[in-house]
């Protein structure tokens, strides 16, 4: 039985197929994001993998909306796997912010859904990094949202020569379209058009631009000029003083696919441009007030960080670790009488957080040995009967090859040769 296209099987390393992912990269990558998550003060979070169809009509764009996984479930609800994290945090965030203090910094790693032609860089699923600020209206918080972005992908060594997020703005582009289109139900389909610039035969962009009284050749001089807004300025400032201005460029061809951002936008590339993007966001502001009904109004703002294209990138440049079991001792029982207590010496390891393999069954040394290797663990231990009857242990350095022996309470001690 096949899997489904455009899923994923994670196994264990060693891999058995190229086909197939790694369980030990995924969670590398997972261990990172929430370790620099916390540093910038993000809780961790998470909702429902299936949510009320409704919750991302009208919300989540066109696009997004017709690439999703839907169907009516036995209650006869529509339902469907979300494609997206954002309107989920929103419908939690109307439910119950008054409970949290503003600004609300909160991350989480949804698996997500999405019904697209499976290809290089997207799959059906994948994980993203969702980061996002609830209750501050400031440019300080889209600053600091990009900072974790930047610091989200340094983590893996990747450096400024390698990526660039591209800054740009709604707004810019709102008074853009306004200063020559009065009518504003046009406004969604020219970002579209915006939107695709990059991806679309530059005529048939043209045709579809002039349908709106637009020209490509008018819209090309605003991006090239790519004058920052007083905002994105404030922005580019913020980063500088980090440190980080070599990460951002204003760069106005991005004006994001989905419906409901408002202000500062961006994503993250390759510098090389070989790889689709590694990460979107912006500012929403009006996305919580839409989906509480009017209810809750709180200005918000995010990112999502793919898995799939972080991979592929990560492996272009060579900087995806070595993954091992991570066995820190295997417990050699050569003599099955010593069995017994060798299992309390296993128990007492890993009482102290060590990671510990041994043979279940009756196996010869040489094979536990063996095993020992192809595991690489850090150490091996035994036991063995001095010849008063005393129990010693024993403990080898697979690396340096010293052995050192002691009681069997003091294996941890022996362990740091
Ligand atoms: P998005 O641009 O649709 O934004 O997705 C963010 C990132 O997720 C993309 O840059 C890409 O790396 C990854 N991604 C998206 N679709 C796929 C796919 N089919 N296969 C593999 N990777 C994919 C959002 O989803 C927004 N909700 C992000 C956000 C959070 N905005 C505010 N807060």
């Amino acid at each position: 039985m096949e899997r489904l296209p455009g899923f994923r099987d994670f196994y264990p390393e060693p891999l058995p197929h190229k086909d197939v992912w790694s369980a030990d990269l995924r969670q590398y990558i997972f261990t990172k994001w929430r370790e620099i998550a916390r540093r910038y003060g993000f809780r961790e979070y998470d909702g429902p993998p299936l949510e009320p169809l409704e919750l991302y009509q009208l919300k989540s764009g066109d696009e997004l909306v017709e690439q999703m996984f839907n169907f009516v479930d036995k209650g006869e609800r529509a339902v469907s796997m979300r494609p997206e994290m954002t309107p989920t945090l929103a419908r939690m965030i109307a439910a119950h912010e008054r409970a949290y203090k503003k600004p609300i910094k909160w991350f989480a790693l949804p698996q997500l859904f999405r019904y697209e032609r499976p290809g290089k860089g997207r799959l059906r699923e994948h994980f993203q990094f969702n980061a996002d600020i609830i209750g501050e209206a400031d440019v300080a918080a889209d600053a600091e949202l990009i900072a974790l972005l930047i610091d989200s992908l340094r983590a893996f060594g990747l450096t400024a020569e390698d990526f660039v997020i591209r800054l740009s703005s709604r707004n810019a582009w709102q008074d853009y379209f306004s200063a020559r289109c009065h009518d504003h139900a046009k406004a969604y389909e020219f970002f579209q058009i915006v939107d695709k610039l990059e991806r679309e035969d530059p005529a048939k962009s043209d045709e579809k631009l002039k349908a709106l009284g637009f020209s490509l050749e008018e819209l090309n001089h605003f991006i090239i000029a790519g004058e920052p807004t007083p905002e994105l300025k404030a922005i580019l400032d913020d980063l500088a003083a980090r440190g980080l201005g070599d990460f951002v460029k204003v760069d106005y061809h991005v004006i994001r696919g989905l419906a409901y951002y408002t202000g500062p936008v961006f994503e993250a590339f390759d510098r090389k441009g070989e790889f689709r993007a590694i990460a979107g966001g912006g500012r929403y502001d009006n996305l919580v007030k839409l989906i509480s009904g009017d209810k809750v109004n709180l200005p918000a703002l995010g990112f999502g960080l793919g898995d799939v294209v972080l991979f592929e990138l990560l492996k272009a440049r060579g900087l995806l670790p070595t993954c091992d079991s991570g066995v820190d001792v295997f417990v050699l029982i050569e003599d099955e009488e010593l069995r017994k207590p060798s299992l309390k010496l296993i128990q007492d390891l890993r009482s102290a957080g060590m990671v510990v393999e041994y043979s279940l069954t009756p196996a010869k040394s040489d094979k536990q040995f063996k095993r020992a290797q192809e595991l690489k663990a850090t150490h091996t231990a035994k036991l063995e009967k001095s010849p008063g009857g005393e129990l010693v242990a024993k403990v080898r350095n697979f690396k340096t090859r010293e052995e050192k022996s002691g009681p069997p309470d003091g294996v941890r001690g022996l362990l740091s040769v």
